[in-house]
């Protein structure tokens, strides 16, 4: 993390899982457990069935609520669709795209994730854009081009003021949801070359400011290693951000000095 530069950002995904009525009592016992001065952003990206539960139980916990998808369409007959207008409507300030779950079980492709992003910048909430290698591709030694393709497209169209409000985490799809953490070396060199990959697009201040979360496997162990890196200026995280203790520990990492 460099808080000098960048906002530090703890985003939990809880996927398909929770239900409204848990939302409250998960945001007590968080709170209880989470520092009292602020070192990073805290979201929680829950079903969008739960945006609004996550708004207003998390107000005084100062916890952020996000989405975990939406339509590339503004509005219209798209039967089953979620507007980013709508999440906007309800409070979402952050939503993920692209995240290797949609791309593998929903087939979503880097220009699907790229539109989704622009609408959802259009709307004013921030898309935390996911980007990852499988195992077979970093065996084969293909990890930073395919991610720096995935970077380029998603980021397309998307001016440097826009940008601003972007995040990129960098998820490598062998390490999500299967207790396999990537070492804070690895994480640490793609994210530096995450970080590369956007000062060619946008140049050296716009790329500076950009916060890139590491996820797959974080939890309340690992957290601090992977955060004192310089250029991983925060966390996705999924498995732990479903236990309130363990995200708090996560939050706590943030805690550390900067460095670049
Ligand atoms: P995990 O999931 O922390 O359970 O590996 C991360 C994610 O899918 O965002």
């Amino acid at each position: 993390m460099n808080k000098k530069y960048r906002k530090a950002i703890i985003a939990g995904n809880w996927k398909m899982n929770m239900l409204s009525s848990g939302v409250k009592p998960f945001i007590e016992e968080l709170k209880a457990n989470m520092p009292k001065s602020k070192t990073c952003d805290v979201v929680l990206c829950t079903p969008a069935v739960m945006v609004a539960n996550m708004v207003k139980a998390g107000k005084d916990a100062k916890v952020i609520a996000g989405a975990q998808d939406v339509s590339k369409y503004e509005k219209g007959a798209y039967t089953g669709e979620v507007s980013a207008a709508q999440l906007a409507d309800i409070g979402a300030k952050y939503c993920i795209v692209g995240h290797s779950e949609r791309r593998q079980y929903h087939g979503e492709d880097d220009m699907l994730i790229n539109a989704k992003a622009k609408a959802l910048l259009a709307a004013g909430i921030n898309p935390i854009i996911c980007v990852g290698e499988s195992l077979e591709q970093r065996e084969m030694d293909l990890t930073m081009e395919h991610i720096a393709y995935q970077v380029k497209a998603a980021l397309s169209g998307i001016d440097a003021t826009a940008l601003r409000h972007c995040v990129i985490a960098y998820e490598p799809i062998w390490a999500i949801g299967t207790g396999k953490t990537a070492t804070a070396a690895q994480a640490q060199e793609v994210c530096e070359g995450i970080r590369a990959v956007i000062r060619k697009i946008y140049g050296a201040r716009p790329a500076r400011a950009v916060s890139i979360l590491y996820g797959g496997s974080m939890n309340a162990k690992n957290a601090f290693e992977l955060l004192g890196q310089p250029d991983i200026d925060g966390g996705l995280i999924g498995g732990a951000s479903l236990k309130p203790v363990d995200f708090s520990e996560i939050v706590k990492a943030t805690a550390q000095d900067a460095k670049e």
